[in-house]
């Protein structure tokens, strides 16, 4: 399971993920992506090009997915009730993984020559990218202006990771590991859902997590601590914001990214979160964070 901070896995249950699977080795990868989604609760949808189905077979997908696997645009049983509008209209979003470089250029030229770039340029979802491929096809000039436009484009790109690659090279393009594709898509909700602090309706109970060590100085140089790490309250300041809570995070001295959704409130020296959650009620509800 990816870790629970920042990662509240209940924001994916009864989602609509279609995932797009195109010609590279890590497509082999992508039925373990099935698998977790299908774990967090979501409907998976697999639409595959051409060249995937000859890393990977439809009926792998099929299986695990629970779904018939989408592979062709010209297909007059399924388009007899405008299939691939239906499909992109379906989608709560849209992951592709592996994403070649060859499909990358094409999305970014809006060409719809195929089932997946035409379901791309028919859907108004969020869109999630993650590239996979040889690091000169990486890093070569047209790739990184494809994907540069990508961005622009509104695409969410996932990694790529860098490392040992299948062809025996080493460097970027090795597509992100599936529990991070998870990660990333999960992210993308919680914060489509409550995109910034105080996105979360004003009927909203308002959660106020405590966070991270205190200090109390001894002297001008010394001081009394504890060993919180933060991340438990954290973790719960993430997963109340994606369950629409207006959340306030008191946070002591730590080293952690702010979850989305969340107003953060950094604690001064001498470090003692007493006086903000005194200063600073909730109205409906209050949770203090154990301190591990
Ligand atoms: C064995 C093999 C592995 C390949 N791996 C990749 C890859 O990882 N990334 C990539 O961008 N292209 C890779 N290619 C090239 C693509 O398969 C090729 O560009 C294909 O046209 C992409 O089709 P698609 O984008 O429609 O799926 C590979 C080709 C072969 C023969």
């Amino acid at each position: 399971m990816a870790p629970l901070s920042h990662s509240p896995l209940s924001s994916l249950a009864g989602k609509r993920l279609l995932l797009g699977v195109s010609a590279g080795i890590a497509a082999y990868k992508s039925a373990l992506i099935v698998r977790l989604l299908k774990q967090a609760g979501c409907e998976v949808r697999v639409v595959m090009t051409e060249g995937a189905q000859a890393f990977i077979t439809p009926l792998t997908l099929q299986a695990l997915s629970g779904e018939p696997v989408r592979t062709s645009l010209l297909d007059p049983e399924a388009e007899a009730g405008m299939g691939h509008i239906e499909l992109a209209r379906w989608a709560d979003a849209i992951v592709i993984a592996p994403a070649t470089a060859d499909l990358i250029a094409r999305l970014v030229h809006g060409m719809a020559d195929d089932l997946l770039t035409t379901l791309c340029l028919a859907s108004e979802a969020p869109r999630l990218i993650a590239p996979a491929m040889n690091q000169a096809m990486w890093r070569h000039p047209a790739t990184q202006r494809n994907v540069k436009q990508l961005a622009t484009d509104g695409w969410q790109l996932i990694g790529p990771a860098a490392g040992d690659q299948a062809c025996g090279d080493v460097g970027p393009g090795r597509m992100s590991e599936p529990a991070e594709i998870l990660e990333a898509v999960t992210q993308s909700f919680v914060t489509k859902n409550f995109a910034s602090p105080g996105s979360a309706s004003a009927s909203a109970p308002h959660v106020v997590v405590t966070a991270g060590p205190t200090r109390e100085a001894l002297d001008p140089v010394r001081y009394l601590s504890n060993h919180s790490s933060g991340k438990m309250g954290y973790a719960l300041a993430a997963e109340a914001a994606a369950q629409g809570a207006r959340v306030t995070l008191i946070s002591g001295p730590v080293n952690l990214p702010t979850p989305q959704g969340v107003e953060r409130l950094n604690v001064k020296p001498p470090y003692r979160c007493t006086k903000h959650r005194l200063s600073r009620p909730p109205k409906r509800r209050c949770l203090s964070a154990a301190r591990r």
